[in-house]
Order: structure tokens, then sequence, then C-alpha cells
């Protein structure tokens, strides 16, 4: 019995836990912590954290849902922010993202239906002069057209699978 209760706890949320002594004053952190390792929150870690802090699944829920930058469902495997301030506007990121979403049939602020590529807009990447600007995987780049954003996107695609 107890290696099946075993197998049903989230194991990386447990550990987190752990380190913060199972204490319920450190449910942000824990949370913060589970997610920077997993780039989400399953409903198994979210479970698991309130069993371990002995606190109830509807207030973790009720944390969860207050604070935007928690993540509920899987993230893409790649991620392309695209800025849609002025500077980068005036130079052609309105069609740089439609052909972004035509490209991988994803709308801006969602996922492609397998999970490859996030897109989402951004206002201002602190690259004005070189737009349009984007971001693919955390890495800035300037002078984005649409046939160098598919490049870009599919160097990142095929680092990734090299590892
Ligand atoms: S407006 Fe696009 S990087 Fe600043």
């Amino acid at each position: 019995m107890v290696a099946l209760i075993d197998k049903l706890e989230h194991a990386p949320a447990h550990l987190i836990c752990g380190r913060h002594n199972n204490r319920p004053d450190a449910l942000l952190e824990i949370l913060h912590e589970t997610q920077a390792a997993e780039g989400w929150l399953s409903d198994d870690a979210l479970r698991t954290i309130a069993d371990v802090l002995n606190i109830s699944r509807a207030e973790i829920h009720g944390v969860v849902s207050f604070y935007h930058d928690y993540r509920r469902a899987a993230p893409a495997k790649h991620f392309i922010k695209i800025c849609r301030a002025e500077a980068c506007q005036a130079v052609g990121s309105e069609a740089l993202a439609a052909h972004a979403e035509q490209k991988w049939n994803v709308s801006t602020g969602c996922k492609s239906a397998d999970d490859l590529i996030g897109l989402e807009a951004v206002y201002c990447l602190g690259n004005c002069a070189l737009g349009p600007s984007a971001m693919i995987d955390g890495e800035l780049f300037g002078r984005v057209t649409p046939e160098r954003l598919d490049a870009l996107v599919e160097r990142c695609i095929e680092k990734a699978e090299r590892g």
C-alpha cells in the first residue's frame, strides 16, 4: 500500500516541499520552484503539495488562480515572443505575427496543437532600433523577417533535438 501511495505522489513537488520543511507559509516559494522544475503546475503536483503541507486543495487552487504567473497547462516546447509595440509595429511586426500564426497554425497567446510552438505578444524587448524584434526560446533577435523567423525557429528545434 505504501508503494502505491508513493507512486501517486508527485516526487519533485514532494522533494521541494521537504526543502522548505513542509511549511505551509512557504507555499508561494514551493509553487514557484515546482513550476521552475516542471514548467507548469500539474494536478498531481498541486495535490501532493496540498497533502504534504496539510492545506486544503481549495486553498491551493485559490492561490494558484490568483497569481497569473502560475501555468496550469504544460507549456509548448518552443516559445516565440514577437514584439508588438510601436517601434516594431512600424517596421512590420504585425505581419510577422500573422505569418507565425499561419505557419505554425497557432493563435497569439496559445500553443500549437502538437505542443511544439507557443506564440506570445510582448510589448518591447528593449531592441527597438533593430525591429521587428522577436525572442525565441529566450534568445533575442532583431530585424526578423518571416523567412528569418522560420530559419531561426527551425534552428532552435534542431538544437533541442540534438540535446
Ligand atoms: S518596440 Fe519592439 S523592441 Fe522595443
